[in-house]
């Protein structure tokens, strides 16, 4: 992996292939092996940058607000700092996986000049409800006493198809190891940056770049219908429903995932 020293933090990315720059931002509480399918199948075509956002996979956490967390806006500026930082001039597809789209939207409300096109997968535009607002806060508070491991045993089932448990036994497993590695400070962090996000459903009708919107058909915490709502609500937007996966598209149906990915950027007509 390469890292880059940002004003803040110096964060580790992939950085593989040559042409049009695409970014892949993970998911919570994972890092950016949830795309190692897709960085594959991209590389041959596009340059792929794909960070382990600050506290995730190699990143370091640095200074977070234990109150507050780290903001979907915090993330989201990282992005842009990174690719100042490795001079990354060319606008780029930006691609946001549930935690990673929620700073997707941040990166569209704050650097839209630097963006060509957004891919948004299995992820939500409107805050939280009070109920889950109070989960997340709950696992903030409680995880350093938890551990990651009763995180992976919280969060795991909800993330994956009732299908993937039964066939698919090695995505299960590297679901619950990824989660498992990732550290108690970094999970309450973002945590309590999603608790805080806001509604974006007014930027929706605003974006004016070319949208894809990708869901497995099987995802439970982004189901189908609201991301669908989502896509109608984006003009000119695309969507593409995966069979065969629930909210881990990227690994449970990765060949479905790249040929959407890989399909809409052809139709974007660039290198
Ligand atoms: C994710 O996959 O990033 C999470 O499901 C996001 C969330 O907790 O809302």
């Amino acid at each position: 992996m390469n890292s880059a020293k940002l004003a803040t933090i110096e964060l580790s990315y992939i950085d593989l292939g040559a042409g049009t720059p695409v970014v892949l931002l993970h998911g919570f509480p994972l890092d950016h092996t949830m795309w190692d399918a897709q960085i594959d199948a991209l590389a041959d075509r596009c340059r792929v940058i794909a960070p382990d956002l600050r506290g995730f996979g190699k990143s370091p956490l640095g200074n977070a607000d234990p109150q507050r967390g780290i903001s979907m806006e915090r993330y989201a500026d990282d992005v842009a700092e990174l690719l100042e930082a490795i001079d990354i001039r060319e606008r780029v597809v930006l691609v946001g996986f549930s935690m990673g789209g929620y700073i997707a939207w941040q990166f569209v409300r704050k650097h839209a000049k630097r963006l060509r096109a957004l891919v948004q997968c299995d992820t939500k535009a409107k805050a939280d409800s009070d109920e889950a607002r109070a989960l997340r806060l709950k696992m903030a508070d409680h995880v350093a006493e938890w551990g990651s491991a009763r995180v992976a045993e919280m969060t795991g089932p909800n993330m994956l198809a009732a299908s993937s448990f039964e066939m698919n036994s090695s995505v299960v497993e590297e679901v619950r190891s990824v989660i498992e590695r990732t550290s108690p400070a970094a999970i309450a962090a973002a945590q309590r940056g999603m608790a805080a996000r806001p509604d974006v459903t007014s930027l929706l009708p605003t974006i004016k770049v070319p949208t894809l919107v990708v869901v497995g058909a099987e995802d439970a915490i982004s189901p189908p219908q609201e991301m669908r709502a989502i896509a109608d609500a984006i003009p000119g937007c695309q969507f593409v429903e995966i069979p065969e996966a629930g909210h881990m598209t990227t690994m449970e149906n990765p060949s479905a995932v790249n040929d959407a990915l890989l399909d809409f950027i052809k139709g974007l007509r660039i290198k």
